[in-house]
């Protein structure tokens, strides 16, 4: 079972980190430069049918992985071993992850224009940054730890 969760969770980790890197790599810059709404909002509706599955997904079975490595949730937080680092590492880089993407998803996406592109880019890339921090605190996680 712990072998499926941790491959459903590389494969989610290939979807919300991929498609961030694709929209701030490919989609953002030229619609920055166009002034273009139209190309972020194309890119949204259709990332998100399966970017919120994803998420979900890393969600649900990386709460599983954490409760198989250390059944005590009272003890996941904290940086003294790699278990509880990786734990809490991944669960502030979720609640700052939540905090942008519903920011975006309630003030910003209902209204986007040309004139607040800037703003938006001010959620996607940090949402970016973080994603790849995911992955590299959850590799991490085999490979030692980072702290
Ligand atoms: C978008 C969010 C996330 C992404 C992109 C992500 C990505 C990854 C990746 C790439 C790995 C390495 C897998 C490997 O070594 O084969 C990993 C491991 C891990 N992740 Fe996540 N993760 C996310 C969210 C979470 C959350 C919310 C938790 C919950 C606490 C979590 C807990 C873990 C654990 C415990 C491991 C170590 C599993 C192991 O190597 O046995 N992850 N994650």
């Amino acid at each position: 079972m712990y072998s499926i969760a941790l491959t459903l969770h590389v494969l989610g980790a290939t979807v919300w980190t991929g498609g961030h890197l694709v929209l701030s790599f490919c989609i953002l810059p030229p619609a920055l430069r166009e002034r273009s709404p139209t190309l972020i909002r194309s890119f949204e509706q259709r990332f998100e049918k399966i970017g919120i599955p994803a998420l979900l997904i890393q969600i649900v079975t990386g709460l599983y992985m954490a409760s198989q490595l250390q059944p005590d949730p009272a003890r996941w937080l904290g940086l003294d071993n790699v278990i509880s680092q990786t734990v809490t590492l991944k669960l502030a880089l979720l609640a700052a992850t939540a905090a942008l993407a519903v920011d975006a998803r309630l003030r910003i996406i209902p209204r986007l224009t040309e004139h607040n592109l800037v703003s938006l880019a001010w959620h996607v890339i940090p949402v970016t940054v973080i994603s790849v921090l995911f992955v590299i605190v959850g590799v991490g996680f085999r490979t030692g730890g980072l702290l």
